[in-house]
């Protein structure tokens, strides 16, 4: 099939690529010219495992293109996908000034009859907002279709290669048959395509986005409290993980959760339903506690030092909001730094692939290091923010040898505790005992 993509932020690059991985011919757009400038000359411009090998192949095979000219790109597309950032606005509802904006833009130069897919994720409504935009502009006809994406970074490839399942909010059955052949590829292995309106499919992503950072809320409070009571989260994680019903995925407590996605989604969805009045009480809480939580870390620090951080040097292992990606929207870590800066106390950071993106914003905050043990270099004590795999096994002789003193918060639950009390060490995580 003949597809274009607008947008090649993480959804758009990632969908584009592996759309070409099955064999269509894609072509990509953006209005980024520097950025469609480098794709062009074959450089990827985001960390993303397994996205290099696909990306390339496909340049190479002639079926995954890129332009900043939008006539060029949709002019000959069957099926136009748009993958446009939808930010906070002002008032905290999604801003869907890019979505609109295309859709006006496309409007005024298709020439043919199209297939519109919005996988950005928008609020109830957007499908119908996009198709008003069209029947002001055009006596074209186009279906809209929402088709949620539920990508993780840093595993884009392979859940967008092998999706738990596919939503789609159509009830155009022509639009129906030529989907359920572009997606049969991939959940080959049975997993659903799920047709439905597109109001529920639109809610879908939200509902999906905000039930797992309650999960992990709720995990990371039961943490909290697993402290004050002396018991382990990993016994209790476990504990109720196993029961199916649960289920052992996202169950793991840590310093709140962080990304592009989940604060902005969970905020959205609370806005969405204030403005239908309806108070969606348990996502209000879920934001507040995640506020709190993303600071519990440097509440451990200041405990242990009596209130005053001043003229100590902290280690901070970590940026990026997670393993895997150079992200570090809403990094935890960034709160981290912000705080114990505030307290007076200097910090030294290393992580492997999100330094550039904080040196762009609070460069002149933190010293960077160019490895996890340098970073360690009269360091009063070393926080984990983000599990990366190459802090889960460290040299613990080589942290005793550099470390001023044997104390670690970890943020992550890195340390088996047992061996780090045979270690000799401080060692303060989350929801463990001390
Ligand atoms: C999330 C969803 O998982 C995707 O399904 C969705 O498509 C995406 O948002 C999106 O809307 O675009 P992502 O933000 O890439 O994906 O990252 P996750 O792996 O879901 O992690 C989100 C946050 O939760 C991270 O800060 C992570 O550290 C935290 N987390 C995750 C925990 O604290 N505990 C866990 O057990 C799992």
């Amino acid at each position: 099939m003949k597809i274009a993509v607008v947008g090649t932020g993480y959804v758009g690059l990632v969908t584009g690529t592996c759309l070409a991985e099955t064999g269509n011919n894609v072509i990509c757009v953006d209005i980024n010219e520097a950025k469609v400038k480098k794709m062009q000359d074959g450089q990827v411009p985001i960390y993303e495992p397994g996205l290099d090998l696909l990306f390339h192949r496909n340049i190479e095979q002639g079926r995954l293109h890129f332009t900043t000219n939008l006539a060029e790109a949709i002019e000959e597309a069957q099926i136009i996908f748009m993958a446009l950032p939808t930010p906070p606005g002002g008032d905290g509802a999604a801003d869907l000034s890019y979505i609109l904006g295309a859709a006006k833009d496309i409007s005024k130069i298709i020439k043919g009859y199209k297939i519109i897919v919005n996988k950005s994720t928008v609020p109830v409504g957007t499908a119908d907002k996009v198709r008003a935009v069209f029947s002001e502009n055009t006596d074209i006809e186009v279906d809209v279709v929402s088709n949620p994406e539920f990508l993780r970074e840093g595993v884009a490839v392979e859940d967008f290669m092998k999706p738990d399942r596919v939503v789609l909010g159509t009830t155009s059955e022509r639009v129906k048959k030529l989907m359920t052949e572009l997606y049969g590829p991939y959940v080959r292995q049975g997993n659903p395509i799920l047709f439905m309106d597109e109001r529920s499919s639109e809610l879908t992503k939200y509902a999906a986005n905000s039930f797992l950072a309650t999960k992990i809320t709720f995990m990371n409070e039961v943490a909290n409290l697993c402290e004050l009571v002396g018991a382990d989260v990993d016994a209790v994680r476990r504990g109720i993980g196993s029961d199916e019903r649960i289920g052992k995925r996202f169950l793991f407590p840590g310093i709140g959760y962080g990304g592009s996605c989940f604060p902005k989604d969970v905020q959205a969805l609370v806005m969405a339903a204030d403005e239908n009045t309806y108070d969606f009480q348990i996502l209000k809480s879920v934001m507040e506690v995640n506020e709190r939580q993303k600071t519990i870390l440097v509440d451990k620090v200041l405990k242990y030092y009596k209130n005053d951080i001043a003229g100590k040097h902290f280690a901070l292992w970590g940026l990026a909001f997670k393993p895997e990606t150079d992200d570090i929207r809403e990094a935890p870590a960034l709160y981290i730094i912000d705080a114990l800066v505030k307290n007076g106390a200097t910090v030294t950071v290393f992580d492997p692939e999100g330094m550039d993106n904080v040196k762009n914003i609070i460069g002149d905050k933190v010293v960077f290091a160019d490895n996890q043990y340098d970073a360690l270099k009269n360091a009063d004590a070393l926080l984990i923010a983000t599990e990366w795999s190459v802090f889960r096994n460290p040299d613990f002789e080589k942290i005793e040898s550099i470390l001023k003193n044997k104390v670690i918060f970890d943020g992550r639950n890195l340390y088996d505790l047992q061996k780090m009390i045979d270690l000799g060490y401080y060692y303060n995580s989350i929801g463990r005992k001390l």
